[in-house]
């Protein structure tokens, strides 16, 4: 494939990765809100994901594609860089660096371990069966109960903990990614990059912010069954 040959083509398939998972984390949040219209809101959310069959796989699959190509270029680009000349010049553009910046693949390693956690526990519902979706007895409607299953779970401290660290370093990794992409496409220049790194610390805020809302939230019993 002609972008992998090249370190500007492996930056730039990673910023288009990153963006489309970018758009999929402020769906997906968008999404999760529902939560707090009740049971009628989160599991018509689900029933309606789900009625849409096959689309889902096709959907699965692609952004399977888009998160591991995220991944591969990732850590091709560490490794490159790190074995960058100390004085290059691609070096001395990434010394303007934040904590972020600096821990993009740890941060991005433990998003991958949270993910399948996470899948394992809301997709499959293997990690705490006792109160899966599947286990768990149907909502007024028929539905499967998503609301119960979500309340619960992070009506357990521990697993709401592991769930508000992981969004820390979600905030950590986004908040550098999403002024990565405007740097790798050449849109940063020294009059805009102030502005894109205060946009990208905002941006990174709420998704942590919206996110962490629903342990945060189920756990001091605003939101519950
Ligand atoms: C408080 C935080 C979160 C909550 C409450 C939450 C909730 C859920 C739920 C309930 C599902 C299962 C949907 C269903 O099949 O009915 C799900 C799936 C998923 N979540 Fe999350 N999520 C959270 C954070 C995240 C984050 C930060 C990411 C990405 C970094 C993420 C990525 C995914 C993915 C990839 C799926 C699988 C979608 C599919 O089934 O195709 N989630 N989440």
């Amino acid at each position: 494939m002609l972008l992998t040959n090249s370190s500007v083509g492996r930056k730039i398939l990673m910023a288009c990765t990153g963006l489309i998972l970018i758009s999929f984390i402020i769906v997906h949040l968008l999404g999760n809100s529902s939560i707090f219209a009740g049971p009628d809101g989160i599991n018509a959310y689900a029933e309606h994901l789900h009625a849409l069959g096959p689309l889902v796989w096709i959907f699965r699959l692609v952004m399977l594609a888009v998160f591991a190509l995220h991944i591969v270029m990732g850590v091709q680009l560490t490794l490159e860089n790190r074995a960058a000349r100390p004085g290059s010049y691609v070096q001395k553009q990434n010394l303007r660096t934040t904590i972020g910046a600096r821990t993009m693949i740890w941060s991005g390693l433990v998003l991958l371990i949270f993910l399948i956690y996470h899948l394992l526990h809301f997709t499959v519902q293997v990690s705490n069966p006792e109160i899966s979706a599947h286990n768990l007895p149907l909502d007024a409607m028929n539905r499967l109960d998503v609301f119960s299953m979500v309340v619960l779970s992070f009506q357990k401290l521990f697993i709401a903990l592991v769930y508000v660290a992981a969004m820390v370093f979600l905030f950590l990794h986004v908040s550098h990614g999403f002024g990565s992409f405007f740097q790798t496409m050449g849109w940063n220049n020294d009059r805009t990059i102030d502005g894109i790194g205060m946009a990208s610390k905002a941006f990174g805020f709420v998704v942590l912010l919206g996110y962490i809302a629903i342990p945060v939230l189920i756990i001091v019993g605003f939101v519950k069954i």
